[in-house]
């Protein structure tokens, strides 16, 4: 390994104070927001890990470029750079932008999908599974964890299985890189070129959710010998080079705080993507983003394929995991790219999942520390196995001794575990419950067990 995990590598330029709240606002504030952390305010946060999605910070290199955004409807400079970074990033030849990665979902839905459709694939993010519900798509998520390396991958029997049964159904091959919902965890690029030859034998489309294909290509080239002497860009390319179409959410390894992309080689879906991307997202040439942006994702892709950067990236999470399972936190091993995750059912067994254990940790670790999670079980995902909680790390941005504290109050979580209780929903609406429902704690738990 060249580089030490340990060492940042950057230095810190511009800094964002936190505000330090106390027990007692934090126990009034959570109440306030109705025990759903999507409703607090930022200020009142200590360490925010709700999401890697957006959150990071800028390098110098990216702010500079930004001055020279190019805010020009049509035909903009920072558009001309925009493309030639992404199509470098994915090889792909036409690349359509977007407002963010779920904008990407939609177009794709609009353009390739119809009522009774079905989408498979090794896990679809929410939003992903969203859109396509929206549109009355059936989905199938295959997940393969078996392999320890790479606990991203795809089931290849079932997938088969499903191809062959539903081959007239089947119009769509999601391949989530990483696998968010699944664990952060990486693919292989054999679980995936095994996708690519199941798709052209039953002709189906491969779509990549590619968001974090740079962190994913780390893994592969760390954990795969035949990857080992490549480099980080050669292997997203190969990987991307497999996927008939690419949804980008430059708010992940675009290093961006909004934007994504769409990419393909197919010229007819480009133009109707284009057509369609006019109607609900902006121009062909900005996609809903600013030029500023365009310049940042443009510069930001290629910074996401620095080996000096990942080995850090990835380092973070891995001592966030490290610590927490020798304190004897249950986590999800090995430690994924971009979050840690809390295997809740065997921290919280008390609890059954009907009572969202997910969420009743997700209130205590805002209450005992500031710090924000966020529930992927039975609240997010009513038919979820499940119940974790995810530590999403923002990239660039926070330090071991914050992650440090994060420890110190899960300390505090193995204490009193036996103290916490469930919660029940009071409203929830009807698409991606989690982000506004409201809930309760079943008795006055939360304020017994801060004491
Ligand atoms: N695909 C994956 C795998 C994602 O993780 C996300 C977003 C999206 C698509 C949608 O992109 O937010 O730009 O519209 N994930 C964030 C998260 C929100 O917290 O994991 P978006």
């Amino acid at each position: 390994m060249p580089f030490n995990l340990d060492f940042e590598p950057y230095r810190i330029k511009v800094v964002e104070w936190i505000n330090i709240t106390t027990r007692d606002e934090r126990l009034r504030l959570i109440e306030d927001a109705h025990y759903n952390v999507f409703y607090l305010k930022s200020k009142d946060i200590i360490i925010d890990l709700l999401t890697d999605s957006g959150t990071g910070a800028l390098s110098d290199v990216q702010v500079g470029h930004m001055a020279m955004g190019d805010e020009s409807y049509a035909g903009a400079r920072s558009w001309d750079r925009f493309y030639e970074s992404a199509r470098r990033y994915t090889t792909k030849e036409h690349i359509i932008p977007v407002h963010q990665g779920r904008g990407a979902e939609r177009l794709i839905a609009e353009a390739l999908l119809k009522e009774g459709d079905v989408v498979v694939s090794n896990t679809l993010f929410d939003t992903t599974m969203g859109n396509f519900q929206y549109k009355g798509v059936h989905f199938m998520n295959l997940p393969d964890p078996s392999d320890y390396n790479f606990r991203g991958n795809i089931d290849l029997q079932k997938l088969e299985e499903v191809l062959r049964r539903e081959a007239e159904r089947v119009k769509l091959i999601v391949m989530t890189i990483t696998n968010n919902s699944g664990g952060g965890q990486p693919v292989s690029l054999k679980n995936l070129k095994a996708v690519r030859e199941l798709a052209d034998k039953y002709g189906v489309l491969l779509m990549i959710d590619a968001c974090r294909v740079s962190e994913n290509s780390f893994f592969v080239k760390h954990r795969d010998p035949d990857y080992r002497d490549r480099s980080i860009l050669e292997i997203v390319n190969e990987t991307l080079s497999m996927a008939d179409l690419i949804t980008f959410s430059a708010k992940k390894d675009g290093l961006n705080n909004i934007g994504g992309f769409i990419a393909t080689d197919d010229e007819q879906l480009a133009l109707k993507l284009k057509t369609l991307g006019v109607l609900f997202e902006g121009f062909p040439t900005y996609g809903g983003m600013a030029g500023r942006d365009m310049e940042a994702i443009a510069v930001g892709l290629m910074e996401s394929t620095r080996e000096d950067y990942l080995a850090h990236r990835t380092g973070q999470v891995r001592f966030l995991n490290d610590l927490l399972d020798d304190m004897g936190i249950p986590v999800l091993k090995p430690a994924g790219g971009h979050a840690v995750y809390i295997l809740v059912d065997q921290l919280l067994p008390h609890i059954p999942p009907e009572e969202f254990p997910g969420q009743s940790l997700v209130v205590a670790l805002y209450v005992f520390g500031g710090v924000r999670g966020v529930e992927i079980g039975k609240l997010m995902f009513p038919d979820a196995q499940h119940n974790m909680v995810r530590l999403a790390i923002p990239r660039r941005t926070y330090t071991e001794s914050h992650l440090r504290y994060v420890a110190e109050t899960f300390e505090e979580i193995k204490e009193k575990a036996d103290c916490i209780r469930g919660m029940r929903i009071t409203y929830e609406p009807e698409y991606l419950r989690h982000f506004l429902a409201h809930l309760k704690p079943l008795d006055d738990w939360v304020k017994r067990c801060s004491g």
